[in-house]
């Protein structure tokens, strides 16, 4: 079974090379389970509601966010308006909705994620499960780092107490960190208990992709699919100005030499384990 994560989604780049690339990488690998991370889909910084939908309709099954998911207002209207876990699918594994139903689908708001360590009472859920289409149970958690980042609940632990009531076999976990020690330690945390354990944030693939000794499949960041003549998805003016004379300033979301950047895992869907991890990095 193929697991295709694409990374990061900047700005209207990202979006518009997410889309050129993304049918003919699932076509091609036979991809059963497609999750895409949209923290940056707007603009750079957040995610609407409509761009949500149109990253559903390009084949998405389930999207992640991170530290940008409150920067549109409008987001936590649409993560409130989840569908009941009864009906949308929650740790009692009842989803049973797949890529050709999902446009159909009324539970998309609930197929989007927050960090799962974020604080109690938060809206949305860090956690959907899921079955694809040929009948295989999944989970997608997401979870964020504390390390320079803003301090949240332990993510370790919470990947602990999320393991614990999931039955599925194929569990892929979003790391949004931004520090590589924390993320090459989740991977080995989790090692044999998930079939990968992907990183996002940093906008900066890493070529480090492997298959842990039981059976997880890691990369320290999977990469921004956005724009790369930029500082990490922003005009490079913008960020330079801001490095060279430490003024605060607006910043945009860049244009130039976009790639859509992803990883392909192939896993066992009887028992979850990784056999293989691709790196994949697609310009125009
Ligand atoms: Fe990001
Ligand atoms: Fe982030």
């Amino acid at each position: 079974m193929n697991i295709l994560f694409v990374g990061d989604i900047f700005g209207s780049a990202g979006r518009r090379i997410v889309r050129e690339h993304i049918g003919h990488v699932r076509e091609a690998h036979h991809v059963e389970l497609t999750i895409v991370n949209a923290e940056n889909a707007a603009g750079g910084f957040g995610l609407t509601p409509q761009i949500a939908e149109d990253i559903f309709d390009m084949g998405a099954d389930v999207l992640t966010m991170g530290n940008h998911v409150w920067d549109k207002k409008e987001l936590i209207d649409y993560l409130n308006s989840a569908a009941p876990e009864s009906v949308a699918g929650s740790h009692a594994g009842s989803a049973t909705a797949n890529s050709s139903s999902v446009s159909a689908s009324v539970d998309r708001p609930r197929r989007v994620l927050r960090p799962a360590n974020f604080p109690p009472g938060t809206p949305g859920y860090g956690v959907f499960e899921g079955t694809t289409a040929s009948g295989v149970d999944y989970a997608v958690i997401q979870l964020q780092g504390r390390v320079f980042m803003t301090p949240i609940d332990d993510p370790f632990r919470t990947a602990d107490a999320l393991l614990a009531g999931i039955k599925a076999k194929v569990i892929v976990v979003d790391f949004h960190a931004e520090a590589t020690s924390e993320k090459v330690a989740m991977g080995w945390y989790l090692d044999g208990r998930v079939t990968a354990v992907l990183g996002t944030h940093t906008h900066i693939p890493t070529a480090d992709e492997r298959i842990l000794h039981n059976g997880t499949a890691f990369q320290t960041d999977v990469g921004m699919s956005g724009p790369y003549d930029s500082i990490i998805g922003v005009e490079k003016e913008l960020v330079l100005h801001k490095f060279l004379t430490a003024m605060p300033g607006k910043f945009e979301a860049a244009k130039g030499n976009p790639k859509m950047c992803a990883a392909l895992v192939t896993c066992d869907p009887t028992t979850g384990r990784a056999s293989a991890i691709q790196r994949i990095m697609l310009g125009e």
